[in-house]
């Protein structure tokens, strides 16, 4: 089977606080754009890789040429992104083309994904899922809350409404595995959205959740984390800095 990846970077990164697209920050003197594909190429998964960027941008889009010239043997273009992160997902596949029967949708974000995550993603959709995501089990113990009323707002703005059990959740990551038909489905459904509506899809695995899909879980890893805030930034130092010989 031929599988496709996009890997979404036209994101703004503004929680950052570089001043610079999220996938053009450097991590280790590289964009965290470079590591996300130097993963995705290491997983051996991919026959063609679809990169949204930001619209207009020319660092991104050169590094992205950068790697096509030295693996021609995985076919590698750049859209630019949109508004939404499920518009820049749209865009990269009408970008990938017909003629993969697999799609991985993996976020630039998450750049120290290890290839194993991708490998068993991969293989999970060639033993027959049509939807598959990589999760790990929550180790905070999670509460919903409300606002708190009367006096009590003098308090503390928020009070305790429930609390969640625990051994039932997972925080999932990407890739994100979906059949290549099923996934080009659920996104034509969504073409009369609006932007504000489409800020509520987080993930593609939703939508295959909307429409009735079973969407299999397979083990991520902690070093798929997605880089948000500084923090996380210099976790993936750390951890690169592990990964030397
Ligand atoms: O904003 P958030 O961190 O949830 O974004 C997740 C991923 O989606 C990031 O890799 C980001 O680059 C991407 N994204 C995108 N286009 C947007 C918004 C986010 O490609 N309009």
């Amino acid at each position: 089977a031929s599988v496709g990846v996009i890997v979404v970077a036209a994101g703004s990164g503004t929680r950052l606080g570089y001043g610079l697209p999220k996938a053009q920050v450097p991590l280790a003197g590289e964009p965290i754009l470079a590591h996300a594909l130097r993963g995705v190429l290491a997983a051996g998964v991919a026959a063609r890789i679809c990169v949204a960027v930001p619209a207009g941008d020319t660092v991104l889009r050169k590094l992205c040429a950068g790697f096509a010239a030295q693996h021609p043997d995985v076919v590698i273009s750049t859209v630019d992104g949109g508004a939404s992160r499920a518009a820049s997902v749209a865009a990269a596949l009408r970008g990938l083309g017909d003629g993969v029967d697999a799609v991985l949708v993996h976020d630039a974000a998450r750049a120290l994904t290890p290839p194993e995550v991708f490998q068993r993603v991969a293989a999970a959709l060639a033993a027959g899922a049509r939807a598959v995501v990589p999760a790990v089990a929550v180790v905070d113990t999670i509460k919903t809350a409300r606002p708190s009323t009367g006096a009590e707002a003098d308090i503390a703005p928020e009070k305790v409404a429930a609390t969640v059990d625990r051994a039932h959740l997972r925080a999932v990551q990407t890739p994100q595995g979906f059949d290549a038909a099923a996934l080009a489905r659920a996104h034509e459904s969504l073409a009369g959205l609006g932007p504000g509506e489409a800020d509520g899809i987080t993930d593609e695995a939703l939508l295959m959740e909307r429409g009735g899909v079973d969407v299999m879980l397979v083990p991520g890893s902690a070093q798929a984390l997605k880089i948000t805030t500084q923090l996380d930034l210099a976790v993936a130092e750390a951890l690169l800095a592990a990964r030397q010989p």
